[in-house]
């Protein structure tokens, strides 16, 4: 039998630009024309808005933010290196990067081969400054996961869990935010990150996927007919039920597998009932407090509708994580919640271990 830890936590993009740089998104939503000007001032908005944005539109509280994401992947990566992975599992959602018109997979095993790729010259990061202050032709090298992942696509089909699988990614492609800005954001120093990465995407922008090329859209630009729409992300039912085939396979391996969920939970640019300026923290507080309360599986009741409506479409990737520990009876070592009004979303940090030890 294999070993399996789980662990969960962000690849918020804006963390990768300087502290002047990370309240972006926040100064998108504000431009939007259709904004009313009593959403604009500053004196309707959230306490906990008011004190991030402060006197200086945010950038003490970036520099906050920061060195506390800093700490939270420290104590990911601590626990990664003390359990010695022979393979780091990713799930991860693809905004329009590796999968497009031509094919859009619910879920896809990304069975990649080690790779060289440019961190800055994707497109958030071109032409901007990065937090480290690297040239934009730095190459950032990933040990890949082939054989791994030719091993979970195959156990998965035959368990009937029908999985797409790539062996490369598609060229001028590229990769992923929640794939590499998960590697790069544990190797913080930038020293390389250790273990073997094995990829698996899921479709959480779903019917604005192509739509919106997995982004940013006003209100007004988002159509409202289904017909306009694309076809939906997996429902987070089907997710938890995936993840929990992927635990199982891992645990029936020979390898010792890290499960890692990788996304943001409420993101403000898609909660579009705050008009795009707030996560919804209610809605992700509640989601918090059933894994805090060890019930990962209450999550399978959750609706698509119910995660749209909260902006919580990235978190199918969390959904995938519930459903590996609550298959696997893996206990939370430790979760915090991080939340943020002003940074794009609230952050969630966490390790599972299998109750017992191993
Ligand atoms: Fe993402």
């Amino acid at each position: 039998m294999g070993a399996v830890l789980a662990a969960g936590l962000t690849h918020f993009p804006p963390l990768a630009l300087p502290d002047e740089r990370m309240a972006d998104v926040f100064r998108w939503a504000l431009r939007d024309p259709e904004l009313s000007e009593e959403k604009r001032d500053p004196s309707t908005w959230t306490n906990r808005l008011r004190r991030e944005w402060a006197d200086d539109e945010g950038l003490r509280a970036a520099a906050h933010h920061r060195e506390e994401l800093r700490l939270q992947f420290q104590q990911v990566r601590d626990a990664l290196d003390e359990f010695q992975p022979d393979v780091v599992l990713i799930w991860g959602d693809d905004q329009y990067e590796l999968f497009r018109e031509d094919c859009v997979p619910a879920f896809a095993v990304c069975a990649f081969d080690d790779l060289e790729t440019c961190l800055w010259k994707r497109p958030f990061y071109s032409g901007r400054p990065n937090a480290w202050g690297e040239d934009e032709d730095t190459s950032y090298p990933i040990k890949g996961a082939r054989r791994a992942g030719k091993k979970l696509a195959s156990e998965l089909l035959a368990r009937g869990v029908d999985v797409a699988y790539s062996y490369e990614p598609p060229a001028g492609r590229p990769m992923p935010a929640a794939f590499v800005n998960t590697l790069r954001y544990l190797d913080w120093n930038g020293e390389g990150f250790p273990h073997p990465a094995l990829f698996v995407s899921v479709n959480c922008y779903g019917r604005r996927l192509v739509k919106h090329k997995g982004g940013l859209a006003y209100l007004g630009d988002i159509p409202r007919g289904a017909a306009e729409l694309d076809p939906p992300s997996p429902t987070p039912t089907r997710c938890f039920d995936v993840g929990a085939a992927i635990a199982e396979v891992c645990a029936q391996s020979a390898s010792r597998v890290a499960l890692i969920a990788s996304s943001s939970w409420s993101h403000a640019f898609l909660n579009e009932k705050s008009h795009f300026l707030l996560p919804d923290t209610t809605r992700d507080r509640e989601l918090f407090s059933l894994l805090v309360d060890d019930k990962p599986a209450a999550w399978r009741d959750v609706s698509l509708d119910e995660v749209e409506r909260a902006g919580q479409h990235e978190m199918l990737n969390w959904f995938c994580l519930a459903g590996a520990v609550d298959r696997l009876g893996m206990r939370p070592r430790w979760l915090n919640l991080i939340e943020s009004d002003l940074f794009t979303s609230n952050k969630v940090f966490g390790v599972y271990e299998i109750a017992g030890g191993e």
